[in-house]
């Protein structure tokens, strides 16, 4: 059963097409992510889904519900929004208390539900503090429980862990995890390759509001098999990337603190040419590498994630 179903969505600011006739499919307990970079129409996808922003044009369903009935759609999402929807000047306690009355939870679900969501994330000991006194990291976990206290269907998360240290992160990851085996459906974006990687069971690449591919991490990275790759330590020049571009089955060339990365379609037959082209300089060192998500999404669009 699909929980989220978007046929040819669209959404238009002006001139600017944010996100471009998307379609995909959400299954019943996937965690399901858009992963692109700044700008890409994460947020306006999220937006429209979640009823906060019109569409221009195309279909949405979130819970067989057509996205048009805003408030039907509302009881049954959770949604974790980029920007924290928190109040500084109360207690976590008391911005759970304020949220579920919002959404009419008794105020006996939402004792119970609040302290098994802050032990969850580690927040228990401080649910009596003031939120302006919590740390960038607790405010972000505190927005993900305050999502759930309604007990939604499907749980919307736009970037959850952006900005966090890694700790925080793998709390947060965990906690996703979870929800999940306990039979959440989940959408997440997210700009981390590592976390799309680690969370999702499907992800849809996604560059100037268009998708670009949908799938499994580990078909992504499969498909990206024919195209080989190979780190060599040497010093930078100005000729570098030009000289290894030219020779013949080199698709694309990168230098990085150090080492140069060439993306390249057959390691057996083109390696001697490279070594040639590059004869006149010393290497350091020559290793084949597994493609990450970074290099699916670099051979799809021929851009970085992050700059
Ligand atoms: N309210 C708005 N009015 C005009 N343009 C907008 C508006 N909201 C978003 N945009 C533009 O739409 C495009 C997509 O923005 P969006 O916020 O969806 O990107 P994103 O993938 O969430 O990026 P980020 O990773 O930075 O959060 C951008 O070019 C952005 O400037
Ligand atoms: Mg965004």
């Amino acid at each position: 059963m699909n929980i989220v179903e978007v046929d040819g969505l669209v959404k238009q600011f002006g001139m600017l097409t944010a996100v471009d006739e998307i379609s995909f499919d959400i299954k019943k307990g996937e965690i399901f992510g858009f992963l692109g970079p700044n700008g890409a129409g994460k947020s306006t996808t999220v937006n429209m889904l979640t009823c906060q922003l019109r569409k221009s044009s195309g279909n949405a369903r979130v819970c067989g519900i057509d996205i048009k009935n805003a408030k039907e759609i509302r009881e049954k999402i959770g949604v974790v929004p980029q920007e924290l929807s928190l109040n500084d000047l109360l207690t976590a306690s008391q911005n759970l208390y304020l949220y579920g009355s919002l959404y009419n939870v008794p105020r006996n679900v939402i004792k119970e539900k609040s302290d098994e969501l802050l032990d969850a994330m580690g927040l228990l000991k401080r649910k009596d503090d003031l939120v302006k006194n919590y740390s960038g990291g607790m405010k972000q976990r505190l927005n993900v429980i305050l999502a759930l206290l309604h007990k939604p269907d499907v749980l919307f998360m736009d970037e959850p862990t952006t900005g966090m240290d890694p700790q925080a992160r793998r709390m947060i990851w965990d906690f996703i995890k979870r929800i999940n085996a306990e039979g959440m459906t989940i959408f997440l974006t997210t700009h981390y390759m590592e976390e799309a990687d680690y969370l999702c069971n499907r992800i849809a690449i996604i560059d100037e509001g268009k998708i670009q591919a949908i799938d499994t991490p580990r078909n992504l990275k499969r498909k990206l098999k024919g195209q080989d790759i190979l780190e060599i330590q040497i010093e930078f020049d100005e000729r570098l990337i030009e000289d290894v571009e030219s020779v013949d089955g080199v698709t694309k060339a990168l230098y990085d603190k150090g080492m140069l990365k060439l993306y390249i379609d057959d390691r057996d037959k083109l390696l001697l040419d490279i070594a040639t082209k590059l004869s006149n300089r010393p290497i350091k060192s020559i290793s084949s590498v597994e493609p990450t998500l970074e290099d699916v999404f670099i051979s799809i669009t021929g851009k970085r994630l992050r700059d």
